[in-house]
């Protein structure tokens, strides 16, 4: 096994000492700084074309962007000087680059062959096709009505009941893939802890029909488990406590919870703690989506994410998409001090797609100390955040136009419609364009009322596609999956734990019996006291 190795190349130097961040930062001070985007068009007819990759069905323009030649011979070689090559091959050995916890990172091979042969030693591996035999066998008997509830009706609606990548993944595909839904069924979610969502549900629920589907890698996260268990007191109450069998399957790494929670054991769906849980769509955790839209979807969503794996293996750094995707929002980041990125996808059908990343890239990247333990040099993950199309543009573009920040911005644009209306596709297509010129060319001049001045210069990147098919999400979310890793890589950081999530998690469970018991505060934060006791004022 490669891990030692690999760890010494994560660790090795801090980014801010390598040859290439230097010379990147005299280019950007001596040459990009003050130069505009319009400028670096007119001097180069053929940029348009030139500053293009193609990957799979994806086509990346990031020709609007302050970059010349030299900055992106410097972007190659500054992914070299990092050990971008090494650690992704590290990656698909199997190597323990999650360090922190001692664990491989794996999602590549839960959408590989087993010909490809990624990792195949490590333990579970060979299992992935198993698995998904046992989910294929388990969604076609939903679908065909051979296994049913518990009085015998057919299970058509879906519930996923999880958090965070438990939630997020199977949500947005779910909404991104609705034209592949199968007839007759139906996709619902619950999440938050506070219940207002299986409240609003059970209202249009017939539980004679609802298939709950706990998502959950360690089925011990207090808003699944609090969630799972109310659901499961609604079944018991409408349908009868030996119903909870028929209308419960579950994903996770946890197996006798499982058990413990009364999941038959032929619904059980494991996968492993190479797993990452934002990293998870492509394991069992994609189950409640593999159900909505039948396995074969959900293989093609698998195809889609192996494409982009194999262009991320093979695709020289100057011409791999996740690494120029990387490199890009490493120079806003840390050169031009942008401290958010724009998600913009217009198509409405991926209106989840800015949240699915904000988890994918702030949950990993979010980091400020190194896997080496000692404190970062440079800026990491950046603030992620956007809005589908349209709405978008009624809502935060005035920033965009004319605020005083620098907001780099990715448009996510199909050119055929995933509905039926290709003429309203074909507006949202005109308004996708005419934003990113916008915001390139602006629109100033001595005889412009200030107010109406929009000074442009501001970059973005278009990802074009033919449409929104299951191959094409799978490559879009694995681009940037990789796109993340590569930051990670440079960064030095491991971008697969999340210990920042923990302290909340352990405060609240200690500030719970406070709030719903009244006993006393046990904690010492002025703020919090004075704040339970006006909540508990509230309730007297
Ligand atoms: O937010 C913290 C986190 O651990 C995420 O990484 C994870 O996706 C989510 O909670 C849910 O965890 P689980 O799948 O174990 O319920």
């Amino acid at each position: 096994m490669p891990d030692a190795a690999a760890e010494r190349q994560l660790s090795a130097r801090y980014p801010t000492d390598l040859p290439a961040w230097k010379a990147l930062k005299a280019h950007y001070r001596e040459d990009m700084r003050s130069r505009s985007l319009l400028s670096l068009f007119a001097r180069d007819r053929t940029r348009a074309e030139r500053l293009a990759i193609t990957a799979g069905n994806l086509y990346l323009d990031y020709s609007k962007n302050h970059v010349t030649s030299r900055t992106l011979k410097l972007f190659a070689s500054l992914a070299k000087q990092a050990g971008v090559p090494a650690a992704t091959e590290a990656m698909f050995a199997g190597a323990h680059l999650n360090v922190t916890e001692d664990r491989p990172v794996l999602h590549v091979a839960l959408r590989s062959k087993i010909s490809d042969q990624i990792a195949l030693e490590v333990p579970g591996v060979r299992d992935i096709w198993d698995v998904l035999t046992r989910m294929e066998e388990y969604t076609e008997a939903i679908l065909a009505g051979r296994i049913r509830g518990s009085t015998g009706k057919r299970l058509t609606q879906i519930v996923n009941i999880g958090i965070g990548g438990s939630d997020l993944g199977p949500v947005m595909a779910a909404r991104a893939l609705k034209p592949f839904w199968q007839p007759d069924l139906s996709f619902h979610s619950v999440s938050n802890v506070d219940g207002t969502q299986l409240a609003d549900l059970r209202r249009e629920l017939d539980p004679e029909r609802t298939l709950f589907v706990i998502c959950s890698k360690t089925f011990t996260t207090l808003e699944t488990m609090t969630n799972a268990r109310a659901a499961r007191i609604w079944i018991s109450d409408t349908l009868g406590a030996e119903a909870v069998a028929a209308h419960f399957v579950a994903a996770s790494t946890n197996h006798s919870a499982m058990n413990d929670f009364g999941i038959h054991p032929e619904y059980r769906f494991g996968f492993w703690d190479w797993v990452g849980g934002r990293y998870s769509i492509w394991s069992a955790v994609g189950l409640s989506l593999a159900l909505v839209v039948g396995f074969d979807t959900f293989s093609r969503l698998l195809a889609g994410g192996r494409i982009m794996d194999q262009h991320f293996r093979l695709a020289p750094p100057e011409q791999n998409m996740p690494i120029v995707l990387a490199m890009l929002a490493n120079w806003y980041n840390n050169f031009f001090g942008a401290d958010t990125q724009a998600i913009l996808p217009y198509d409405n059908r991926l209106e989840r797609f800015p949240a699915y990343l904000q988890q994918l890239q702030m949950e990993s990247n979010g980091k400020s100390v190194r896997s080496d333990g000692k404190p970062v040099r440079c800026e990491t993950g950046a603030v992620i955040w956007g809005e589908a199309g349209n709405n978008a543009q009624h809502s935060f573009y005035q920033l965009l136009h004319q605020g005083t920040r620098l907001i780099p911005a990715d448009f996510i644009l199909p050119a055929r419609s995933s509905g039926s209306d290709q003429a309203q596709q074909d507006l949202a297509i005109a308004n996708c364009l005419a934003q990113s010129e916008a915001l390139m060319d602006g629109f100033d001049g001595p005889d412009i009322e200030s107010h109406r001045r929009h000074a442009g210069n501001n970059p973005s990147n278009t990802l074009l596609f033919e449409a929104l098919t299951p191959e094409t999400l799978g490559q879009l979310i694995a681009l940037y999956e990789h796109k993340v890793f590569v930051e990670g890589v440079l960064w030095g950081i491991d971008s697969f734990d999340q210990w920042g999530v923990e302290l909340g998690k352990k405060l609240a469970s200690s500030l719970s019996p406070a709030v719903s018991k009244g006993k006393p505060y046990a904690g010492s934060n002025p703020s919090t006291a004075t704040l339970l006791s006006r909540i508990r004022a509230h309730r007297e």
